[in-house]
């Protein structure tokens, strides 16, 4: 009987979706496809593993489409020849901020007075600032005068080099950052004492450091998506109030050590109207975003270096050139000057081989009115008002056979020419390609802090590759997959950590 009742019930309950859900396709719009789930569509497939998905779809419907997802229509426009048409239209038809306000109170509980561009724009500088502040700070430490890297793991490896030490790779970077950013406000201390019943440890060990940081980040991924279940809401509520408490001004203001930074950030959202409470969210929804990206990039740049000796050996020379010209051995970073820092077309090939494989960011749009989408070839689709269009430039251009050779193969000279300058000349259907690459996003909202990202990096896997001895434990060991839960999301994460070992150079 009571199967009965409940089968009756889930059918009434999807033909009242289905009903809701009507919609079909006008002849001037782009190939629907809601998938056969009644308004959730396509979302567990798009949220399970959306660079999969969104292939599948491209080779069923052409490079535009729309899906369902979750009750809302996703217009997926996969042609970067036509990228420019959404890029650049006017936020009265195309609008990102919207998607970004409400990105940022749904993660972060982030609602900002008075949210405007300008304002926007002010922040992001100072997100780059800090960003730039963390890395440094961090790789101070790292430096011959403070040979102090992360926590060492006594390794498996199966030479013992007595000097060496044995960690992970991604915790080597996430531990960086983690431990010696905002100086005295340790973010890993504080993921630590969420643990209330338990005073923070001394130290903490390396599985404890990955084990929170890497839960906070996951929380925020399922919060990004809006996949996330009631039970793991609950916990990402926690642990964003613990860590609330912990960047509050009082306690910021309790640090003697606190850095310009910090007290110029504090000062410009006290001139933006931002109480305290919601002081401690932005900040950490900053640290969020510094670590959730920086992190990740090192990671797959260094790994890429060690695991193509002829892309290492390049890079190193590259180093040592502007080692040799700043006039040091080895100096302290911010020494290197902005000028040779300028002047790396090799680091720069790899960093953007390194991207092109694993930054997979969605570029979004809320549709603000009924409006009409030319391509770049003359193809023309109305867009409803209320749906969403967005781009996915890792699937096209960054992964696109058309584009690329072997697009899934790393090759850390793709980007540059013979002659040793940086490569610009990419073609699509015989056509250049105004937008080949895209990690940093592209257009109004491109990411204002991208030099100073660039900056950063290069610096740190500089000074990273002078000062120490680096190689796999495992040299054969196979490149780990991607967690195919972040697409969209940033950086790509690797699915597992890769053992390295390290050891100070004389
Ligand atoms: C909290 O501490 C207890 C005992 O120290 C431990 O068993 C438990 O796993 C900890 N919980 C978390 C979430 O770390
Ligand atoms: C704060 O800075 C001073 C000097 O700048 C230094 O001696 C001291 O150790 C620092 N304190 C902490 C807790 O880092
Ligand atoms: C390649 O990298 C350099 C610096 O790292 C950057 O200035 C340039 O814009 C990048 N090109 C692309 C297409 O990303
Ligand atoms: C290097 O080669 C590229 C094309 O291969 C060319 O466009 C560029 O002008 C050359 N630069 C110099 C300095 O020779």
């Amino acid at each position: 009987m009571i199967w009965i009742i409940l089968i009756s019930f889930v059918a009434v309950l999807l033909c009242v979706l289905s009903c809701c859900t009507r919609r079909s396709r006008l002849a001037s719009e782009p190939p629907l496809d809601k998938g056969t789930i009644p308004w959730l569509g396509h979302a567990l497939e798009f949220g399970k593993d959306a660079a999969t998905f969104l292939t599948r779809m491209k080779n069923k419907h052409g490079d535009i489409f729309t899906v369902q997802v979750a009750g809302r229509f996703v217009t997926v426009l996969l042609d970067p020849h036509s990228y420019d048409a959404v890029i650049w239209e006017s936020s009265s038809k195309l609008d990102f901020s919207k998607y970004a306000r409400i990105l940022m109170d749904r993660m972060f509980n982030v609602k900002l007075p008075d949210y405007d561009q300008s304002a926007e724009k002010t922040m992001v500088k100072l997100y780059s600032q800090l960003t730039t502040t963390l890395v440094i700070w961090s790789l101070t430490r790292l430096t011959p005068a403070h040979p102090t890297p992360p926590h060492p793991e006594k390794g498996n490896c199966n030479s013992p080099g007595s000097q060496s030490t044995y960690l992970g790779l991604l915790i080597f970077f996430f531990s960086f950052v983690l431990r010696n950013s905002y100086l005295n406000i340790s973010p890993v201390m504080a993921i630590a004492r969420l643990n209330h019943s338990s005073p923070p440890p001394a130290s903490l060990r390396n599985k404890e450091v990955k084990h929170y940081s890497r839960k906070l980040d996951n929380f925020m991924a399922e919060l990004y998506k809006g996949t996330h279940i009631l039970a793991e809401k609950k916990e990402a509520a926690s642990v964003k109030e613990h860590l609330w408490r912990l960047l509050s001004p009082e306690q910021v203001d309790s640090k003697t050590n606190r850095s310009s930074w910090l007290n110029s950030y504090r000062l410009h959202l006290q001139e933006l109207g931002v109480d305290n409470n919601m002081q401690a969210r932005v900040m950490l929804l900053q640290l969020w975003a510094t670590q959730g990206n920086v992190g990740p990039a090192a990671f797959w740049l260094l790994l890429f270096l060690l695991k193509h000796p002829e892309a290492m050996a390049a890079v190193q020379g590259e180093a040592e050139r502007v080692f040799k010209q700043n006039g040091r051995e080895v100096s302290p970073l911010y020494q290197i000057s902005q000028e040779l820092l300028d002047n790396t077309p090799v680091f720069n090939s790899v960093l953007n081989e390194t991207l092109r494989l694993t930054a997979a960011s969605f570029l979004t749009r809320e549709v603000l009115q009924d409006m009409q989408l030319k391509l770049a070839d003359g193809r023309e689709y109305s867009l409803r008002i209320d749906d969403r269009l967005c781009i996915f430039p890792y699937l096209s251009p960054q992964r696109d056979p058309e584009v690329y050779e072997e697009p899934e193969k790393f090759k850390y000279d793709r980007f540059l020419n013979p002659n040793g300058t940086e490569k610009k000349d990419f073609y699509k259907r015989g056509k250049k390609l105004k937008y080949y690459n895209m990690p940093w996003g592209a257009g109004y909202n491109i990411c204002v802090g991208r030099f100073y990202a660039i900056n950063s990096l290069k610096q740190f896997v500089f000074i990273l590759l002078n000062s120490f001895h680096m190689e796999l434990c495992d040299p054969e060991e196979r490149t780990p997959a991607f967690d195919v839960s972040r697409y969209g999301f940033g950086m790509l994460h690797p699915e597992r950590d890769v053992k390295i070992k390290y050891k100070l150079k004389i």
